[in-house]
């Protein structure tokens, strides 16, 4: 049975070749990836290509980058996790959403999800994240999730010819078990992708 994480009303699942028209119609709105190294999407050929890089990234347990699909609506954005450390039991999550979907609640469940998938199926004890000081929706998404502001990483991405400092944030174990995001219910279809297991 092919992976998902399903909840309430979306599901996670790995993005297909047949997904990435979905793709480029929610990552051409230049304000989705504002923030990002790359984008916003203007030919079909950007999304094949994103997809077909995640699936080696899958199979080298690099980096598991996931489709969030809206029950009704549809796909909605990705979120993935990245940074793995498996002997330290740690990685990061990023997320990004189409822009009908922002300030729906789809970011907290989508969190939830991929937290579960963290700490629960995968074994991590902690979950990072980063933001740009800029970016101000995200930063406070990510403190309203229960991530911990934990400091300002200088000069950490380069965009084009650009430094870029980030904040950096994380959730540990007991304090996912001990919030809200625990609770949303996830049910499992299949096994996570061989790789990505902490010992
Ligand atoms: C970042 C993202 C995933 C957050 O999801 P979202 O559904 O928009 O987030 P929410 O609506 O749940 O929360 C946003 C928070 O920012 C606040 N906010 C909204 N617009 C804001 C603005 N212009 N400035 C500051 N805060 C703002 C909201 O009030 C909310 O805070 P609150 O919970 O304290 O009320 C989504 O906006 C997105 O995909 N953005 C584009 C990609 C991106 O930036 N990804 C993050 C990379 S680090």
């Amino acid at each position: 049975m092919r992976f998902a994480l399903h909840g309430p009303t979306l599901t996670l699942r790995p993005p297909e070749p047949s997904d990435a028209r979905a793709l480029l119609d929610l990552a051409s709105e230049p304000e989705v990836t504002r923030w990002f190294s790359w984008g916003p999407y203007t030919s079909i050929e950007q999304p094949r290509a994103y997809i077909e890089h995640c699936a080696g990234q899958r199979e080298r347990g690099e980096h598991l980058d996931l489709l969030i699909v809206h029950r009704e609506l549809g796909p909605a954005g990705i979120t993935g996790l990245n940074e793995l450390s498996l002997r330290d039991a740690r990685c990061m999550v990023g997320t990004w959403f189409g822009r009908a979907f922002w300030g729906t609640g789809a970011n907290r469940e989508s969190k939830a999800l991929i937290a579960h998938l963290a700490f629960e199926l995968l074994g991590m004890h902690r979950l990072g994240s980063y933001s740009n000081p800029a970016n101000e929706r995200s930063t406070r998404a990510l403190l309203g999730l229960g991530f911990s502001h934990e400091g300002v990483l200088r000069h950490w991405h380069r965009h084009g010819s650009a430094w870029v400092d980030v904040n950096v944030f994380g959730i540990l174990r007991d304090e996912w078990a001990a919030g809200d995001l625990a609770q949303v219910p996830v049910r499992l279809d299949g096994a996570p992708p061989a790789g990505f297991a902490a010992g």
